[in-house]
């Protein structure tokens, strides 16, 4: 049995769907991957952090934190920052779940840079480091022959990454479209239903998918910034949020929505990035789609993403409902996929 010690930077609902999940494949881990794991160490913003070299019992901490307690009941070296705390770590992988930064995927660049340059695998289910530094956290993760994934960072649990990566060598892919913002397809549903604006973003908010400030979801920009990961990754093409066509769903009036209604037809906040004469065209903007479209049935949290390619016309991937556990379900087959190709001795 091969034991491997974890690191959680960030321990919000990502990190704790994540504890929770490793707790519940224990067995499975064990059993089919002769593995088994502690919890050396946990960082947060406000509530403290944990270093142990001996690791923390995992359900003790997520008992703690449900009841809206911190860390600092568990045993720990003294730790001012996480600057600090990631030195004093000592983990085999750094699970990175703190919050994105579009602007410039900061400090989550410089934590994962940090750890790699340590030897840890750097798991993130974050998608500010994909478009600000993917290349350069790539090749700092091959010279120290550990690796730097990020499946959760674009729908979720879905073997996006992994899918282009290991299951589609010498592929070209010439465009991806799809619904890769929860938030407003589930915005847009309840509007088409009769709801306002205002009552919709509230519903999204009281089921936990939508920030206080949602804003990041309404004006497009955590769409926008997934079109940019996968370009970069998928496509081969780095590009930069910014440089994503961009325009959310605040300008859908009443109107339109009746409009949707008459004519049976949905409104779609769609993805799409496609080359065009060697130019690589980038895109999120509503668009109504009627039955006949694949982007149709793609109802609540609900998300989908099609490829074109040389060889396979239309390969589509479609994530019903997914909730956190669907998340930290993808940084789990990171972690198993990291040490798969670099198996500790
Ligand atoms: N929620 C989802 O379903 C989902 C899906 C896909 C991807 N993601 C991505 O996953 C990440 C985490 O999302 P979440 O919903 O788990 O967020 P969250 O609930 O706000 O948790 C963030 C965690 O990071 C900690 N944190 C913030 N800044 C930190 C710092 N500088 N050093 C150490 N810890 C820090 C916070 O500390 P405190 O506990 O003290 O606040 C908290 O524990 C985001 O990048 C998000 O885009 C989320």
């Amino acid at each position: 049995m091969i034991s491997y010690k974890l690191a959680f930077l960030g321990f919000g609902n990502v990190g704790q769907a994540l504890a929770r999940l490793l707790l519940r494949k224990m067995e499975t881990l064990q059993n089919r991957y002769g593995l088994t794991f502690t919890v050396t160490a946990i960082a947060t913003s406000r509530r403290g952090n944990v270093v142990h070299s001996q690791g923390v019992d995992l359900s003790q901490v997520l008992h703690a934190v449900d009841s809206g307690g911190n860390l600092a009941q568990f045993p720990t070296r003294p730790i001012s920052d996480t600057v600090e705390w990631l030195h004093a770590c000592d983990a085999d992988v750094l699970f990175e779940s703190i919050p994105v930064n579009y602007e410039t995927g900061q400090p989550a660049v410089n934590y994962l840079e940090m750890a790699l340059r340590r030897g840890m695998h750097a798991i993130s289910a974050n998608k500010g480091p994909v478009v600000h530094a993917y290349r350069h956290l790539t090749e700092l993760a091959q010279a120290h022959g550990v690796e730097y994934r990020f499946e959760s960072a674009v729908m979720d649990g879905a073997p996006i990454f992994s899918l282009a990566r290991e299951a589609l060598p010498a592929v070209d892919v010439h465009r991806l479209r799809g619904i890769l913002n929860s938030t407003t397809n589930l915005i847009l549903e309840r509007m088409q239903a009769g709801e306002t604006l205002e009552e919709a973003v509230a519903y999204a908010q009281s089921i936990g998918i939508a920030e206080t400030d949602p804003r990041g979801d309404l004006d497009g920009w955590d769409a926008a910034v997934k079109v940019a990961a996968l370009c970069t990754v998928v496509l081969g093409a780095p590009l930069k949020p910014q440089q994503v066509e961009r325009q959310g769903i605040l300008g859908i009036t009443p109107a339109d929505i009746a409009r949707a209604r008459q004519s049976g037809q949905r409104w779609k906040l769609v993805c799409e990035a496609y080359w065009e004469n060697g130019v690589l065209r980038a895109r999120v903007a509503p668009s109504l789609v009627g039955p006949e479209s694949p982007l149709f049935g793609v109802q609540g949290t609900s998300s989908m993403l099609t490829l074109e390619t040389d060889v396979l016309p239309g390969l589509t991937i479609i994530e019903g409902n997914p909730g956190t556990e669907t998340t930290a379900y993808g940084m789990l087959a990171d972690f198993l996929n990291a040490v798969k190709m670099h198996p500790k001795r």
